[in-house]
């Protein structure tokens, strides 16, 4: 493309400070040969205290006609009991993965050269895990009965569609066949029969598709395990929407870090923009302060480029991004690390 509408959605806590970083990014690897319009949206926990609003009609009408949207993070601090918890969570930011079907949530690790980690022996990480979008225990559809008796009842219920677990396994599937071949489904069909054995013979008859590609099955906890004793096992992994919120966190913190973990909201039918956004929240604890590592957003940007078809653009970004790893020793600001990558690809 020639020029990107992007939506930009700061958010919250770092949200603004790792968000300001990619778009400097962007706009240093894009340079003169793509024209990138912002349109920014203030959205998020500040804007409901300050306006009552979470994400208007309207206002998701207009991120409609974007190519793309940027997301930071949104979310209030544990404590703060001004926002009812999950408020923000479900009424925008999981309102936006379901409302533009971003049925892909795509989240990339890689162990990068000279990162410190947590694992003496880590050997060579790089796998993506495939988390579902839009369904599992995230649709809202639970309910109590009885609140604050002590006979109240509470549920949560996963859904699950044929539909829903289809496409995201066959996106999985090829994902695999274009990297090293190999998919592993994570669930606990053990415990949960329905969705678990849906899953399994999803990911049993999409697989005849792809005859080059191996499988194989872990259960979420023995799944854990492998993740820190044998990361490199790992190439595809794809899994429902609940275990791929904990894996990806493991999966950051094995690879450097929750700074460093990008990742993409893909609608890849293409009926709607896609979202990028880092895997990490809003981080109350450091916000304000210039101290968090932009590198997730960063990453993210260049996860959006790739889906706007700017894959050489998007490989920039990744290679500067590796050597401003590789060169870290002490800490720098959130702005001094995008100047540096911002200037690595400029
Ligand atoms: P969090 O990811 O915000 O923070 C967890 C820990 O990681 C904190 O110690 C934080 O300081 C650190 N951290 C996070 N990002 C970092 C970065 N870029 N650089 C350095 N350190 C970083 O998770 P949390 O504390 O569980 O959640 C805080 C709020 O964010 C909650 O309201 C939660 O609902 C929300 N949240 C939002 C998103 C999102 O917008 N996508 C994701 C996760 C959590
Ligand atoms: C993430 C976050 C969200 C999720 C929350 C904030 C709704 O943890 O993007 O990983 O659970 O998907
Ligand atoms: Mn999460």
């Amino acid at each position: 493309p020639r020029s990107i509408d992007l939506a930009v959605i700061p958010g919250d806590g770092i949200g603004p400070e790792v968000t300001a970083e990619a778009v400097k990014v962007l706009r240093a690897v894009l340079g003169s040969a793509v024209e990138l319009a912002l349109t920014e949206y203030p959205l998020g926990a500040e804007h409901w205290l300050a306006t009552g609003e979470t994400l208007p009609e309207a206002t998701l009408g207009r991120l409609r006609g974007h190519d793309a949207i940027l997301f930071g993070a949104v979310g209030a601090a544990p404590g703060d009991t001004r926002i009812p918890s999950g408020l923000i969570e479900r009424e925008l930011l999981l309102r936006l993965r379901f409302s533009l079907d971003h049925f892909v949530n795509l989240r990339p690790s890689r162990l990068y050269p000279g990162v410190p980690g947590p694992l003496a022996d880590p050997g060579v990480i790089d796998f993506v895990v495939v988390r579902e979008g839009t369904e599992g225990p995230y649709t809202g559809n639970g309910g109590t009965l009885r609140g604050g008796t002590p006979h109240e009842v509470a549920t949560e219920v996963s859904l699950n569609t044929a539909h829903g677990v289809e496409r995201v396994v066959r996106d999985a599937f090829r994902r695999a066949a274009a990297r090293r071949k190999k998919l592993t489904l994570v669930h606990k069909h053990n415990v949960l029969v329905y969705a678990g054995h849906l899953w399994k013979r999803t990911v049993e008859a999409v697989a005849a598709e792809f005859p080059e590609v191996t499988h194989d099955y872990l259960h979420v906890d023995a799944a854990m395990i492998f993740l820190v004793t044998d990361p490199s096992r790992f190439d595809v992994i794809v899994t429902d929407n609940l275990f791929g919120d904990i894996v990806t966190d493991l999966a950051a913190a094995v690879t450097g870090g929750i700074g460093l973990a990008a990742s993409a909201n893909l609608n890849m039918d293409r009926t709607a923009p896609s979202m990028f956004e880092p895997v990490h929240g809003s981080a109350p604890d450091i916000a304000g302060r210039q101290l968090a590592d932009p590198t997730a957003a960063i990453l993210s940007a260049a996860l959006l480029l790739q889906h706007l078809g700017l894959g050489d653009h998007a490989a920039r970004i990744e290679r500067a991004v590796e050597e401003d790893i590789a060169g870290r020793s002490g800490a720098r600001s959130t702005s001094a690390v995008g100047d540096a990558i911002a200037a690595a690809v400029s």
